[in-house]
């Protein structure tokens, strides 16, 4: 997690550092700074969101043309003043921003200590500048102390460093925490991710792992780990600074449900591509889905499909689980890995393992993310950057390419035929808003919520209670309706409402069998389902309805935007902003 951001331009650094960081603000929000170099080292820096910050401190006020910025999602140390970055050395020569952790700062920490170097927070990161420090003091460049200083240290990260003593320069350096390059006219920059400098340059470099970049006015050079030289291979990005703004809307999350319709139709627009990656996957005989939150919602659609369509043997692991039972990986199976950040270190981790013994295939919206450099077979999905916390143009995007993987592979162009209506679905699903501000009304003060569906409802009621937990901080629960009489059915009372996912189809009749159960103990029930539903109208309290039937196994796209739309507007009655929902970071680069 955190965001981190470096350049050297030619007009005043501060404002263009904080431009940029603000994009990065959603990999963390706990404390935010900005180092400049301009004769000396200027450093602001401070605990809360940035406008909070930048309100109390001016974060702009600080000379030079260049500098380097920080968000923070706090692992080492508490969210203060003290403990944000940029970091320094014994006498402030030099400030360093770090995304990652180094695992073994104590033992690291307690040398330093002894050769006379004073700590003045608890966090990792100020171990790099006192070793940065230490091996300058013997006469070694602010590159090679870097160099030296990355060697001892064992973790990750991603680093972006200046000193007093070299101006001109800022290094960066990458192991497993995102870091790419933008190489403008007579600009140059670094950042974890490529939406903080949308606005300054296209041209992008994709560090690899023990890769460095030395930034100079000059340009920017590239280097490995032992100092030798590099080719600069630069990238055109496609997406545009616009796509990483608001576009008008009080959210980002809201502007990224509202794309959802385009999202669709630009990943079917791939169709072509995937039908040639799937041309090399009929050897397979199973299939194991891995990947974490939202997007192991998608894994479980993704088993239900493979399974009912194809007849293949399906797993669907946890990523952070994966390590602990892989079950039986080899040269049959393929991994597919779906992860919308790329940087996931828990689905990163599952990936290493599973390049070992099978063929891997990730699912992934960000270009040049570390999982695209590392799984066999790439399918990208078109969402555009998203900002917002909670992944909702990213979710659809993801079961619109595993629907389009599988019909690939089935050759069902009756499902491809359908799936090409489903904007439309959900553009009426969002032209019914105001109905579902007066829910999110009627029940933004309850303490926990049931989110119950059957067969491919069942990832959806529990990507609706991911949703509702991680921006709300209502407690929901997401559960096969089936399984509710197995235990969870004693928690419902009056107080607990439950929403229902029910479409026309196979599962329809069963789930309203458990609303009825539900009802008889007092619970109140929301359902999504047809609109023309008459059985199911009756049996709720409110609808959220839709208004063209769809085939049940296609509803998980258009079923879930109410559900999002529901969250949303929950949060906002809460007070609570759903694009920085506390302690979550967009991207989890820890284990
Ligand atoms: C979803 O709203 C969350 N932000 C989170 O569960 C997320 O899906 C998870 O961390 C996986 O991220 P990834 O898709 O980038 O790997």
């Amino acid at each position: 997690m955190c965001g981190i951001v470096a350049c050297i331009i030619n007009d005043k650094a501060a404002p263009v550092l904080l431009e940029c960081i603000r994009r990065l603000e959603y990999r963390g929000y706990d404390s935010v700074g900005l180092a400049t170099l301009s004769g000396d080292i200027y450093i602001k820096k401070g605990e809360g969101k940035i406008n909070d910050v930048h309100k109390r401190l001016d974060l702009t006020d600080i000379p030079g043309n260049m500098g380097i910025a920080h968000v923070r999602w706090a692992t080492h140390g508490l969210p203060t003043s003290v403990n944000a970055h940029p970091q320094t050395d014994c006498k402030n020569r030099i400030a360093l921003v770090h995304n990652g952790i180094i695992e073994n700062y104590r033992e690291l920490k307690t040398q330093l200590k002894d050769e006379g170097h004073i700590f003045t927070s608890e966090t990792d990161t100020e171990i790099l500048a006192h070793l940065i420090e230490k091996y300058m003091k013997i006469g070694n460049s602010l590159e090679v102390a870097t160099r030296l200083a990355t060697k001892d240290i064992k973790g990750s990260y991603a680093i972006a460093v200046i000193s007093k003593d070299e101006p001109n320069k800022i290094i960066g350096v990458r192991k497993e925490s995102p870091l790419i390059v933008g190489a403008g006219e007579k600009e140059s920059f670094i950042a974890s991710d490529v939406p903080a400098i949308l606005k300054h340059t296209k041209n992008v470099i994709y560090l690899n792992d023990n890769e460095m970049v030395i930034l100079s006015p000059d340009g920017v050079i590239i280097k490995d780990i032992d100092g030798n030289t590099l080719k600069n291979n630069i990238n055109i990005i496609e997406w545009t600074s616009d796509m990483a703004e608001k576009g008008g809307f009080k959210h980002f999350m809201l502007k990224e449900i509202h794309e959802q319709p385009d999202v669709i139709k630009n990943t079917l627009m791939d169709f072509p591509e995937i039908k040639k990656v799937v041309a090399k996957f009929s050897k397979f005989k199973r299939i194991c889905f891995i990947a974490c939150g939202t997007s192991f919602h998608a894994s479980i659609i993704g088993k239900y499909l493979f399974e009912t369509l194809l007849g293949i043997p399906t797993d669907v692991m946890l990523s952070s689980e994966f390590i602990f039972s892989q079950g039986a990986l080899d040269k049959n199976t393929l991994v597919i890995l779906i992860t919308q950040s790329g940087e996931t270190a828990d689905t990163l981790k599952a990936l290493k393992i599973a390049n070992k013994k099978s063929e891997t295939l990730a699912i992934v919206n960000v270009l040049g993310s570390t999982i695209t450099r590392e799984a066999d077979h790439i399918i990208y999905t078109r969402a555009g950057p998203e900002i917002g916390v909670a992944s909702t143009k990213t979710y659809v995007s993801q079961l619109v390419s595993i629907y389009m993987l599988v019909i690939a592979m089935s050759e069902n162009n009756k499902l491809l035929t359908e799936l090409h209506k489903v904007p439309d679905y959900i553009k009426q699903v969002l032209e019914d808003e105001d109905h579902i501000i007066e829910i999110a009304k009627k029940y933004k003060d309850a303490n926990d919520f049931f989110f119950i569906g059957r067969g491919f409802s069942y990832p959806t009621a529990l990507e609706g209670a991911l949703k509702l937990k991680e921006i709300t901080y209502i407690h929901g629960e997401g559960y096969a309706a089936g399984e509710l009489k197995h235990g969870p059915i004693a928690l419902i009372d009056d107080n607990i409402p439950v929403l229902a996912i029910v479409p026309p189809g196979k599962s329809h009749d069963k789930t309203l069998s458990n609303i009825e159960e539900v009802k008889a103990r007092g619970a109140k029930i929301i359902s999504v389902g047809s609109s023309t539903d008459e059985i199911l109208k009756s049996e709720s309290h409110d609808i959220m309805g839709l208004e063209e039937d769809i085939s049940e196994i296609l509803s998980p796209i258009p079923y879930v935007v109410p559900l999002q739309l529901l969250s949303y507007y929950i949060s906002v009655e809460r007070g609570i902003d759903p694009d920085k929902p506390k302690n979550l970071a967009k991207c989890v680069t820890v284990e």
